[in-house]
């Protein structure tokens, strides 16, 4: 199983990671502290995206980092959040963060959240507070996850329906229900979860979208499913199709589906494309990487590489 490296950990290998940006500003990583009674931290009042950027050949290049802007806006409106800048300096800020801290592969956090004013539910008059931090990640569910799968749990935790929480928006405050499934699952001593709909059927995992390979076709739930409105599950069908599979994306996936699927794979920023070798201790297909997701995976990892010219448009370089 990976255990996720804390940060004195990677400083203590990565000398230069010293930097973070916040509300306009470069602060010593130390100092970029917030106060106690910050209300973001008491409701779960802020909005957030995870990045990945990549080593190239052209340099580090940051994936769909407009799609991941655009999210970002988009999550910041359900709270009636203005960002107080434009993506224009979102974008010069990042790029200028992984420069001045000589970051290449990197993982990149934007969160923006309502800060120290009062407490009460009613977030209004509090300080929009906006933070860029960027790291070297690796990769997410277990050292070995993505070449030889992921063993996964179904969870007793069920995804929140649109009614009740926006699905998509990432929002902080939605991640309990993701902290909870995945806590569970670790508990257990599987490597993550995978949640289910409100109504029993299969959603996601608690930080990744789901595909699930039947007869060389590929499937993944609808977002009305309450699925979050995943970038990588967007590049994930159009690379498929582009290879000639056939991507049902508006699937609606009963749980039986998942015991007779001849391959399941995770997709999302921080998993990338990570194979599920098992669920609920029985092996999906022959309980190793199936053919299907080996070949979008090392099709994604070339894109990423940019060893193709194809898919330009999805880079952001730094
Ligand atoms: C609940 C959930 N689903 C799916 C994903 C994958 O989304 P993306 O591909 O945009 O990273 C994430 C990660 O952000 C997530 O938190």
């Amino acid at each position: 199983m990976s255990e996720l490296k804390s940060f004195s950990e990677k400083q203590s290998t990565v000398e230069s990671l010293d930097t973070i940006w916040m509300d306009g500003e470069f602060i010593d990583w130390d100092e970029a502290t917030i106060h106690v009674l910050t209300h973001g931290l008491h409701y779960g009042t802020g909005v957030f995206e995870g990045v990945r950027c990549y080593d190239t050949e052209d340099g580090p290049a940051i994936f769909r980092w407009g799609d991941h802007l655009d999210r970002l806006y988009g999550s910041a409106q359900s709270f009636d959040i203005e960002l107080p800048y434009t993506p224009e300096e979102l974008t010069k800020a990042t790029r200028e963060l992984i420069d001045r801290q000589h970051l290449d592969d990197c993982y990149i956090r934007p969160i923006v959240f309502y800060g120290y004013d009062h407490l009460g539910l009613n977030p209004t008059g509090s300080p929009i507070r906006t933070a860029i931090a960027a790291w070297p990640f690796g990769a997410y569910l277990r050292d070995d996850g993505l070449e030889n799968g992921v063993d996964v749990t179904v969870s007793n935790w069920r995804q929140f329906a649109s009614s009740q929480v926006p699905t998509n928006a990432k929002m902080t405050g939605g991640y309990v229900n993701s902290v909870l499934a995945n806590l569970e699952a670790r508990q257990g001593g599987y490597d993550e979860a995978i949640l289910l709909t409100p109504d029993g059927t299969v959603a996601e995992g608690p930080g990744e979208c789901l595909f699930l390979v039947s007869d060389n076709k590929l499937h993944t739930p609808a977002l009305s499913e309450g699925v979050l409105p995943s970038i990588t599950r967007e590049s994930v069908i159009r690379i498929a199709r582009d290879l000639g599979y056939t991507v049902h994306h508006e699937s609606t996936i009963s749980l039986d589906k998942l015991e007779t699927a001849d391959e399941l794979f995770f997709a999302g920023t921080a998993a990338e494309i990570t194979p599920i070798r098992s669920v609920n201790d029985i092996a999906v297909g022959n309980g190793t990487k199936g053919p299907v997701t080996d070949e979008i995976q090392s099709r994604f990892f070339d894109i990423v590489a940019r060893r193709t010219d194809d898919y330009g448009e999805w880079f952001t370089l730094v």
